[in-house]
């Protein structure tokens, strides 16, 4: 079908079916090639909704306070020991964690996915993850940690140079020409994928997700807690990008999908929950005040099992019930967007006027 557009002198023919040809080879990879980033039509909705969703939860790190965090860091009699260990390794494995995840997206997986809209929303996945370094860097500047101490963290304890080598290895894999007309390398993209997605993002960061916020419930590091909130409503946004396009991307290659790819997904969901529980012995080498590595293992197990359902496998385990319903509120997904929706309207409507919400402070 053709419209003709005369103006004066020039008539302008656009053809719809030219165009259609273009919407219809649009695809998760090997789609059409395009310089030209046509969002519209858009094929993958869910991309573009959950664009627009992480959009309005924009944050920034020195809108959070973090007054009552620096006079509890400084006190001698406030925080214990393991607390202050707690809040290291967190503020020391996110550094690296976060960068890692942003640097997958760019180098890999926004590379070789080929529909534009899919490349927005990964654009402002990775974008997310500077907030998140950032505002790791605003804590440690903060509370006057030595700054050396994260590259210390990052080379000197065991579990997490495991954790981070854990990702790393299969987004070095990913890093060079591919040819993803192969079955075995559209496997490595969907291992990838689902690595950072469900492994990493979904599952080894809420050993540390939980012990913070479990010292935000007891008041302490209240602009911490904050700010590890909105990383956590981020995350659950970046979860479900990934869950998505590894659902589409094996949904259009189905000859991924084989019994014995599956298993090798599971097999690595396994390893990465044994990485996660090791760092989380070393997270709390003794207990904290309600706060113990043996509770937070079902946990771990718990998350995992939810993780490997959500993208259509078998769980571990099965059956595990999880063992801090109170985390539940904050973290089941859904339950999460409502926990959250007062809060972030105020945040919006507070930056918006350019007034600080006491309830940041
Ligand atoms: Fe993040
Ligand atoms: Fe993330």
């Amino acid at each position: 079908m053709e419209k003709t557009f005369v103006l004066g002198p020039r008539s302008f023919v656009l053809d719809q079916g030219k165009a259609e040809e273009a919407y219809a080879a649009k695809a998760v990879i090997n789609g059409r090639e395009t310089m030209t980033f046509n969002l519209l039509p858009l094929r993958y909705q869910w991309a573009y909704d959950l664009y627009q969703v992480m959009k309005k939860n924009h944050w920034e790190p020195e809108d959070v306070g973090m007054q009552k965090d620096v006079e509890q860091w400084r006190s001698s009699e406030i925080l214990s020991d393991s607390e202050r260990w707690i809040i290291r390794m967190g503020i020391g494995y996110f550094s690296a964690a976060e960068g890692i995840v942003g640097d997958n997206i760019i180098h890999v997986v926004r590379e070789l996915v080929t529909a534009p809209e899919l490349k927005l929303v990964l654009g402002r996945h990775a974008h997310e993850e500077n907030i998140h370094a950032d505002s790791l860097l605003y804590m440690i500047s903060s509370l006057g940690i030595n700054p050396h101490e994260c590259e210390a963290i990052f080379e000197q304890i065991e579990t997490v140079r495991r954790k981070n080598e854990f990702v790393t290895k299969i987004s070095k894999d990913l890093r060079r020409d591919i040819d993803l007309t192969l079955v075995e390398n559209k496997q490595l993209l969907a291992k990838n994928i689902f690595v950072f997605g469900q492994c990493m993002e979904g599952t080894q960061f809420y050993g540390l997700f939980g012990m913070i916020l479990s010292l935000y419930r007891q008041n302490k590091f209240p602009g911490i807690g904050q700010m590890f909130r909105y990383t956590l409503r981020d995350e659950s946004n970046h979860i479900e990008v990934f869950r998505n396009l590894f659902m589409d991307l094996v949904e259009e290659n189905k000859e991924i999908w084989t019994p014995e790819f599956r298993e090798e997904l599971r097999e690595t969901m396994r390893e990465a929950v044994q990485l996660e529980k090791d760092f989380i012995e070393d997270c709390l080498p003794m207990s904290s005040v309600g706060l113990s590595a043996s509770e937070f293992m079902p946990y771990i197990d718990y998350i995992a099992d939810r993780r490997l359902q959500g993208v259509g496998l078998e769980p571990l385990i099965g059956g595990v019930e999880n063992p801090f319903p109170w985390l539940a509120e904050l973290m089941d997904i859904n339950k999460e967007q409502n926990f959250f929706e007062g809060r972030v309207t105020e945040y919006q409507k507070s930056s918006a006027l350019g007034a600080v919400d006491d309830d940041l402070l």
